[in-house]
């Protein structure tokens, strides 16, 4: 899958970069050509000659390198791959990228090109949860960097936590979904996925019992059909997939900005489990019991996603589907459902407490549409998306 495909590997610095020599040789067995660049600081970790013997190819290293430069200047060397890879993606490179900063080889390289770029960031806990480290990352999400773990576990530093670089076979299967090639390539989907919390005060919320497993798989069977997708994702049990634009979101109106913010698209498809109220007005301090009283919580409703991007005037995308959480009549109330909030297909599932639906592995849905109701039999929710992700493709040609 990645014969002939051509990697720009930046690694920085971190003690993650042991790793990254790793990632070259799975790349290499696989075919890709890896051309790898090392920061001054990545440098540190990782020498250049291990580097360059494994990579079977110089290290670039320096943005002033006039040898470099003759023989390949650094616009023509960022444009030359068919993806760049950033790992370890440092807190400091993250923030560089944000800023456009171009003061080193890497940064200049990240502000040049117009190539595809995966991150696989790797830093202590206490920096990637910092605040400053998540609006970056928001940036960058938004900018349509794609990114790759960091997985939780303990660091080199001693601290636990996210913040443990992805591990090389997770970051070829990112590169893998970021390069493939399929009935999808050249389209742009967005993915609704999970629960949304809805804050009562500081430690209570509203939430429901999505896991987000199906809106997982389906962001991963668009994305392995060569889709470009923004996944926007409530606070879900299983993880996001990998090689996809994760965007996380707590309550219905961030997903709404979200949403939003990744317009336009060429499909939507709404399988999050948005909670259809908020508390109107979030307490900012701990609700207390008071003595023989029940506190009284006032309700608005909450945006209708889906509704919101059907019917939109300007950029509505081509194909909009919705799910349908049904516990009785499920396709009369589906059928109303599609007509009313004006979408596309409308995917109904019965998620009664005795059918395993919600948060379990299998699906059983019924898709309703202008042409009529087609009802699947009950398979793994991956089947499902894999079906529902060629007819998709199917409906964008
Ligand atoms: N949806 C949404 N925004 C909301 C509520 C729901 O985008 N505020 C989307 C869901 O993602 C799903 C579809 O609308 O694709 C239907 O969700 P569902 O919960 O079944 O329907 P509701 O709109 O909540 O209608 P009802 O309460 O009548 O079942």
């Amino acid at each position: 899958m990645l014969a002939s495909k051509r990697i720009l590997l930046i690694i920085g610095g971190g003690i993650a970069a042991f790793k990254s020599l790793d990632l070259i040789r799975r790349l290499r067995e696989r075919g890709a050509q890896v051309t790898p660049v090392l920061t001054k600081a990545g440098a540190e970790f990782v020498t250049p000659l291990s580097v360059s013997a494994l990579a079977g190819q110089k290290v670039f290293r320096d943005l002033f390198d006039l040898t470099d430069e003759s023989e390949m200047g650094h616009i023509e060397l960022s444009r030359s791959a068919d993806l760049i890879v950033v790992a370890p993606a440092t807190a400091d490179l993250m923030a560089k990228m944000v800023g456009g900063h171009a003061d080193d080889l890497a940064s200049t390289l990240l502000l040049a090109t117009d190539t595809p770029v995966l991150i696989a960031p790797a830093m202590n806990v206490r920096m990637w949860e910092h605040r400053a480290t998540r609006r970056n990352r928001a940036t960058l999400d938004a900018d349509g960097i794609m990114s790759v773990g960091p997985n939780e576990g303990d660091m080199a530093c001693g601290d636990y936590g996210p913040g443990r670089m992805a591990e090389p076979l997770e970051i070829v299967a990112a590169i893998e979904a970021a390069l493939v090639d399929g009935p999808m390539k050249g389209k742009r989907v967005l993915v609704t996925s999970g629960p949304t919390h809805e804050p009562i005060d500081p430690v209570r919320y509203i939430a429901n019992r999505s896991s987000g497993a199906q809106g997982t798989a389906l962001a991963r069977a668009l994305s392995a059909l060569g889709a470009e997708v923004v996944f926007v994702t409530g606070p879900a049990d299983v993880p996001p997939p990998e090689g996809v634009q994760v965007v996380r979101v707590q309550t219905a109106q961030q997903m709404l900005e979200a949403v939003q913010a990744a317009m336009p698209v060429d499909a939507a498809i709404f399988a999050a489990a948005v909670a259809d109220w908020r508390v109107a007005k979030e307490s900012t301090s701990k609700m207390k019991k008071t003595k023989g009283g029940l506190p009284k919580l006032d309700f608005a409703e909450n945006p209708d996603i889906l509704a919101t991007v059907s019917q939109l005037q300007k950029h509505r995308p081509r194909l909009v589907v919705g799910f349908a959480a049904e516990t009785d009549d499920v396709v009369e109330n589906a059928t109303v459902k599609r007509k009313r909030k004006g979408c596309d297909w409308i995917v109904a599932n019965d998620v009664s407490a005795g059918t395993g639906i919600m948060g379990g592995i299998e699906n059983d849905i019924t898709l309703i549409s202008e042409e009529g109701v087609e009802d699947w039999p009950r398979m793994a929710k991956d089947q499902v998306a894999a079906r529902l992700a060629e007819r998709i493709a199917k409906a964008l040609t």
